[in-house]
């Protein structure tokens, strides 16, 4: 959903993580939502008032007993003039701190003297989010009411693995979209189909021809997709990331067995073709591994076309999702090609990202891409793969909604 004539107050913790609601601020304004911040004296230490400000383009509110900011606002305007107040990152003390209903400085007697919904995202070490006080003190906000987005699993700051990591921009992005839509999912009651990763086309029983796909782009779609409520389909070549929650994974090999497992889940409102199939597989597979230094000398492969999967599903007869989607990986002439493409194939649209070596898309965290649908091209900025699936995301369900 848009967040347009949306006000949402952000309270910036003391968190490392805090770098990262920076980006999430930029993207709620980007989303035409308002954004107010508060400041806590540990936040200081991570972001300035500077950086938060000329994002929300107001104020930064930071003392409970300014005279100028009670005057122009006082804090319980503050905590009332907004539709939702998100806490990101949520460090274990303002998480203690709520649970305990302190009020000790302007960030938790807002959320003390708020009637808004309130989201947090938890934010600390591993070992602080595992402690039974933490433990407590989450299960008493959850009791009261309160919505939580994260944390994630991974590598920290600190050093440690595990969860405690701060949810991505791009997640509290949606949570806040699902809370203010009142739980309704712009998704629900949606199919969709996402292609992902490599294929691999075996030569004799242990050797195979396989590309450097990583899958993290296509597993981030359906994640994506999932939570805006789709049911999703995931097929997915073999990748060494874990499966996304709440999906249905499909696992296969090689290109035949991905047209395969793709028709079969048809039909779907939407299919998103990301995986990077292999454009040949060997013909004449050797049923015994290929010896070394056999009588016929050097092996020589002969390769057959492998079908298109995406082509298959753009003009499919009787089961063609209302949306197609490809994916094109161009080293130059990215958008010609990806233009190209699109009438060549019959879908929709295609994302065009420049994968040449420079780049360090393939496999890397992060894309840039063209979105191109028919004659109009979008020039997305650099987004970490998990915002590219987001807005992805969400731009399938207002097409969906607008083709009824
Ligand atoms: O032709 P090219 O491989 O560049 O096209 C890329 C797009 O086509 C991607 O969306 C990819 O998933 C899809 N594709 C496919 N089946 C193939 C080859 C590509 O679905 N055999």
């Amino acid at each position: 959903m848009t967040l347009y004539g949306k006000r949402i107050l952000i309270i910036i913790a003391g968190g490392i993580a805090a770098y990262k609601t920076l980006e999430l601020i930029r993207r709620l304004k980007d989303d035409g939502a308002s954004v107010r911040a508060v400041l806590t004296k540990a936040g200081r230490e991570f972001v300035t008032p500077l950086s938060v400000s000329a994002l929300t383009e107001d104020k930064v509110y930071a003392e409970l007993f300014d005279l100028t900011d009670e005057a122009e606002m006082g804090h319980i305007e503050l905590s009332r003039d907004a539709d939702l107040v998100v806490v990101a990152p949520a460090t274990a003390d303002l998480l203690a701190k709520m649970a305990a209903g302190l009020a000790d400085d302007l960030a938790s007697t807002v959320l003390l003297a708020t009637d808004k919904p309130v989201l947090v995202a938890p934010a600390m070490n591993v070992r602080m989010w595992e402690h039974a006080a933490t433990r407590r003190n989450m299960a008493t906000l959850m009791d009261d009411g309160i919505a939580v987005v994260g944390p994630n699993s991974g590598a920290m700051a600190c050093g440690e693995f595990g969860p405690g990591r701060m949810a991505e921009p791009a997640e509290i992005r949606a949570a806040i979209g699902d809370l203010l839509a009142g739980g309704a999912k712009p998704l629900a009651g949606r199919h969709v189909l996402i292609t992902s990763g490599p294929t691999f086309e075996p030569i004799d029983p242990v050797r195979y021809i396989a590309n450097r796909s990583s899958g993290r782009q296509g597993h981030a779609i359906a994640a994506a997709a999932a939570a805006l409520g789709a049911r999703v389909t995931l097929v997915s070549g073999p990748v060494a990331i874990a499966d996304p929650a709440g999906v249905t994974v499909v696992r296969v090999e090689t290109a035949a067995e991905m047209l395969a497992a793709c028709e079969a889940a048809l039909p779907a409102d939407a299919a998103v073709c990301a995986a990077a199939v292999a454009d040949w597989h060997v013909l004449d597979q050797a049923a015994e591994k290929l010896k070394k230094g056999s009588n016929a000398g050097l092996p020589t492969l002969r390769f057959g076309e492998n079908p298109d999967i995406l082509t298959t599903i753009a003009n499919h007869s009787s089961a063609r999702p209302e949306l197609v989607i490809g994916f094109a990986a161009e080293t130059e002439n990215v958008v010609g090609h990806a233009r190209e493409k699109l009438a060549r194939k019959g879908c929709d649209w295609i994302v065009a990202n420049d994968v040449s070596p420079e780049t360090g898309i393939m496999g890397g965290a992060d894309n840039s891409v063209h979105l191109v649908t028919g004659e109009a091209v979008e020039d997305w900025p650099k987004l970490a793969k998990e915002e590219v699936a987001a807005r992805l995301a969400a731009r399938i369900a207002a097409a969906l909604d607008a083709a009824g």
